[in-house]
């Protein structure tokens, strides 16, 4: 899988991604990240990339013309159309479902902006998705690039090694995952749950599923009224959140 980013800022994007996981996999070809620099591409003697904005206000917006340039540079190159994702609050909010949705796509490319926006004709012309990573403005785009590009990469076969699995993170059964604990058994005071030495892995996966439950209603709410819950198991959930202390 391909991830093409249109930035001003490359470095930010190639510095961030190069270590850990997703380092691995790019060093295993397994993904490939691409940071294209958007003032390369401007026509413009002094490399201006922005302008005011038509009808005042604060701020320069982004032209068009080095942004399209960018993305010919890249999309010209490729089969077929691919997915253009405009980095914006204003987008659709990302999360697991659709980090599962754009795992299947073979190239992606995404465009961050800056200071008060893009000229509206662009995007037009270009984006097919305008992407937000939750309700709240940062100052650019690569930020959330850097997260998408996280999260989908590894949805990618290779990319988890065995002992990184993703059957059991969080949202991945719509739950959010079970606390987890290593050596010491005590520390600071603080004791391992009991069940979690016995080495009966039924009791473990059935306490598992249960601090699973516990810990979505209190935490995500909203998570858990979507979540794949059995009867019995929201008569549980229901007992629990009355008398937490009588449950643990
Ligand atoms: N650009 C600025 N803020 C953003 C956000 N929350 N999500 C995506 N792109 C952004």
């Amino acid at each position: 899988m391909n991830f093409y980013v249109l930035t001003l800022f490359p470095d930010m994007i190639t510095q961030g991604l190069n270590t850990s996981i997703i380092g691995r996999a790019v060093s295993e070809e397994l993904i490939g990240i691409k940071a294209v620099n958007i003032r390369d591409y401007t026509q413009n003697k002094h490399g201006r990339t922005d302008d005011y904005p038509y009808g005042g206000g604060a701020g320069m917006v982004m032209q068009a013309q080095p942004i399209y340039d960018a993305y010919r540079s890249i999309a010209d190159a490729l089969p077929g159309k691919p997915r253009v994702l405009h980095m914006t609050p204003q987008g659709r909010v990302f999360d697991q479902n659709y980090a599962r949705e754009l795992a299947l796509e073979k190239d992606l490319i995404f465009l961050c902006g800056h200071y008060e926006g893009i000229d509206e004709r662009v995007l037009d012309e270009i984006a097919t998705d305008h992407v937000s990573i939750g309700d709240f403005v940062l100052t650019g785009g690569e930020l959330p690039a850097m997260c998408m590009i996280d999260a989908i990469s590894r949805m990618v076969p290779g990319v988890l090694h065995n002992s990184e699995s993703a059957e059991d993170d969080s949202f991945g059964n719509g739950l959010l995952e079970f606390p987890q604990y290593t050596r010491p058994e005590v520390w600071n005071g603080r004791t391992v749950p009991p069940i979690l030495l016995t080495g009966d892995h039924a009791k473990v996966d059935a306490w598992r599923r249960e601090q699973s439950l516990i810990r979505t209603a209190e935490r995500r709410p909203d998570l858990f009224e979507r979540a794949a819950v059995s009867p019995k198991e929201r008569a549980f959930i229901e007992n629990y959140l009355a008398n937490p202390e009588t449950i643990e």
